[in-house]
């Protein structure tokens, strides 16, 4: 009987300190610096109406997440959350639970991968909405542990077969090739990728970039999301 008490008493601060070791939750302040209203949308974690300089604070779960954040614009919703938006709607729902439709820009994660580490991006395969950026809010760690931004005025200067009303569209999108999709697995840049990448060299700009484009920090790390930063 003694034995076993004293192996409770053992095993119990064990699984205490595995709990916290592997399955840290992590915090995702989404802010909207935008001058225009933005609905912020997560899968998984839904949506929210962001007036400008207004935060969204996502908690994400403990454990092997994988999700992605993303903004969108010129929505209008019903009471029950139900509606449309101009870019990056997700079923009409307010409260996303599906991707959004392209054009928008993607800030991108998994968290808790191997050894305990996260690995983030910013993706421009399904096109560009609002500029962003995503970074870790503790200080960085390492040379790949760093803030993430894409800013530049894609919208703006969007190559007239890219152009979508309120964003710009990847060229996946718009012709469904093999030579933009990758779907094949091979693929190389293009002038339409190049388009992105010189803009926002931070970024993917087509499946399979060549560049180093994720970026890792230790688990447990929180987040922030900015538009229009
Ligand atoms: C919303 O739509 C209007 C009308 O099409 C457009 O002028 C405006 O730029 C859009 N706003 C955003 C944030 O995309």
């Amino acid at each position: 009987m003694t034995v076993i008490v004293n192996k409770s008493f053992l095993v119990f601060p064990v699984l205490l300190a595995i709990t916290f070791t592997f399955a840290h939750g992590a915090r995702f302040d989404v802010t909207n610096r935008c001058p225009y209203t933005v609905w912020a949308a997560a899968m998984p974690g839904g949506g929210q109406k962001l007036d400008p300089c207004q935060t969204w604070t996502l908690e994400v779960a403990a454990g092997r997440t994988r999700a992605r954040i993303w903004g969108r614009t010129n929505c209008s919703f019903d009471g029950s959350g139900r509606g449309r938006c101009q870019t990056g709607d997700c079923g009409g729902l307010l409260r996303c639970q599906a991707y959004g439709t392209p054009p928008n820009t993607l800030a991108e994660f998994a968290l808790n991968q191997n050894k305990n580490l996260d690995f983030f991006d910013i993706s421009l395969i399904d096109g560009f909405n609002i500029p962003l950026d995503f970074s870790p809010t503790a200080c960085p760690t390492s040379k790949r542990c760093r803030g993430i931004r894409c800013a530049a005025d894609i919208n703006g200067q969007c190559l007239n077969e890219l152009r979508a009303p309120g964003g710009c569209n990847n060229a996946c999108t718009v012709f469904r090739t093999d030579q933009f999709c990758c779907n094949s697995g091979k693929c190389g840049p293009t002038t339409y990728s190049r388009f992105f990448k010189t803009r926002c060299p931070d970024a993917y700009s087509y499946p399979k970039d060549d560049a180093i484009n994720t970026f890792i920090c230790p688990g447990g790390t929180s987040y922030k999301v900015v538009f229009c930063p």
